[in-house]
């Protein structure tokens, strides 16, 4: 399996925009933080997330979208991990439904990112200090980050995950990496 480091590279190699470099980082920890939690492979889910839109700035349209990856990939990821970056975008790429732990791991926390990236952007101490019953309240405010798919954040139940919970993952985990993706206090 590649390693983090040649998966860094890899990564900022087909990636140019900040911004995705970002959402990558952060569905990397979040996902790391989920194994942790799950008892799972933390290298594997977290090189996973790290690489889960590698084709995002090349693909042909949405209906390649994890499709191309996983061609890039080729067998630098085992086939559990490139299942999950296919499915990860099923509704745009026809491929099979999610149905793994990892599947939905890697659905709700590549999308939770979203919300704490956008919730943290519009706080005076960005990150610092983020709570969940704020974020909660955010996730009912639909015009809030508007783009971002509730209902795939609401697939955490099905990685026996209660919300409260998946959230304070997710919120501790992109934390710990808040310098590298733009939102620890100036
Ligand atoms: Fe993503």
């Amino acid at each position: 399996m590649i390693d983090r480091k040649e998966a860094l590279s890899l990564l900022k190699e087909h990636i140019k925009e900040d911004n995705l470099v970002h959402h990558c980082l952060e569905s990397e920890a979040v996902l790391r933080g989920l194994a942790a939690r799950l008892d799972r492979d933390e290298e594997l889910w977290g090189v996973t997330g790290l690489l889960h839109d590698l084709d995002y700035s090349t693909m042909a349209g949405e209906a390649r979208h994890g499709l191309d990856t996983v061609d890039m990939l080729g067998d630098r990821l085992p086939e559990e991990a490139l299942a999950a970056i296919r499915r990860h975008a099923f509704e745009m790429n026809g491929a099979e439904a999610p149905e793994t732990e990892f599947d939905f791991a890697l659905r709700c926390g590549e999308t939770v990112t979203g919300l704490v990236h956008a919730g943290a952007l519009v706080r005076p101490t960005k990150i610092d200090g983020m709570k969940v019953k704020s974020l909660k309240k955010k996730m009912k405010d639909k015009a809030f980050a508007a783009s971002v798919n509730r209902d795939c954040i609401r697939e955490c139940d099905k990685i026996g995950l209660e919300l409260g919970e998946f959230l304070q993952i997710a919120i501790d985990s992109i934390t710990a990496i808040a310098p590298e993706v733009g939102l620890s206090q100036e």
